[in-house]
């Protein structure tokens, strides 16, 4: 696996390349991680990967100066998933001066949920995604693949590049789940055993909560607002502060008011201690009985 350091070095190793298949990361790898690289690996000419703790997309009160660095082993496990190529660029190579350029997302769609409890976070996501699309597809299009665990990144980024009309197919996939089923997360890193143990509830919720609609909808009656004031007061009982555990349509994420057979996602994101935690669950009811 080569290494590129710079945008430099990085721009030459790609330029004899039609189609990179590419997992921006932020380290700290884990199997779901792995997973966006096995992927990717059949779906261009070269596999790429970044690691880049991109500090744009951090609030001053948030992890940065923590999140953990892994260097070493994450590089033993990309080797190990056949990555070719990993640009590990600091951060004066992508931020060489205060970005003040950013990218700015739709804020229909950017500024609820996770943005409406970090601000700012999709505008730092985006703006170091565009950046890094730029470095890595600087001679061809290609692919690029991110995890449906974070559900409505995922979606800013298609539009983003919908909208920017960028050469990159968005390739999304399954989140990677634990045997009791914790989604996979850098951030688990931070639990302790007690937490670890607790830390399934979050999905726990979601299927509750998802369940809850499903019977809804058979029985033609639910109050999507007193479900999820439910599903909140649960895991505030067992210690959790959540920030939401709601509802949405899949389309846009609006909020579901009333209950039909569109295709709805129910998304979560809770604290746990220290460590906040987020999860996902898509509902698909099949067809509208006639
Ligand atoms: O999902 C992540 O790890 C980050 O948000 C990303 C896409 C690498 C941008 O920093």
């Amino acid at each position: 696996m080569l290494i590129a350091r710079t945008l430099d070095e990085l721009r030459q190793h790609l330029s004899v390349y039609k189609q990179p298949a590419f997992v921006p990361t932020m380290g700290n790898l884990h199997d779901g991680h792995l997973d966006l690289l096995r992927t990717a690996k059949p779906l261009g000419d070269i596999t790429v990967a970044s690691i880049f703790v991109n500090r744009l997309q951090f609030l001053p009160h948030e992890d940065f100066g923590s999140y953990p660095r892994t260097f070493d082993s994450d590089c033993d496990k990309l080797k190990s998933v056949g990555c070719d190529l990993l640009f590990a660029p600091d951060e004066t190579q992508l931020y060489p001066q205060a970005q003040t350029f950013k990218v700015q997302p739709d804020p229909a769609l950017a500024d609820i949920l996770e943005g409406q409890f970090r601000p700012g976070f999709f505008t730092g996501v985006c703006t170091v995604v565009m950046k890094l699309f730029h470095c890595v597809f600087a001679h061809s299009g290609g692919v690029a693949v991110f995890g449906q665990k974070d559900y409505q990144q995922l979606m800013v980024i298609k539009q983003m590049v919908k909208q920017f009309a960028l050469p990159v197919q968005i390739t999304s996939v399954a989140t990677s789940r634990a045997p009791d089923g914790l989604a996979l997360s850098s951030r688990n890193g931070y639990l302790s055993a007690e937490e670890r143990a607790e830390a399934v509830q979050l999905s726990r919720a979601l299927q509750a909560l998802a369940q809850a609609a499903r019977s809804g909808l058979a029985r033609g009656e639910f109050d999507v607002a007193q479900a999820e004031q439910a599903a909140l007061a649960g895991l505030r009982d067992r210690g959790w502060a959540p920030d939401y555990l709601t509802l949405r349509h899949q389309s846009d994420l609006s909020p579901v008011m009333v209950l039909s057979h569109a295709p709805m996602v129910v998304l979560g994101a809770a604290k746990l201690g220290k460590t906040r935690l987020i999860d996902n669950l898509e509902l698909a009811f099949g067809a509208a009985p006639h």
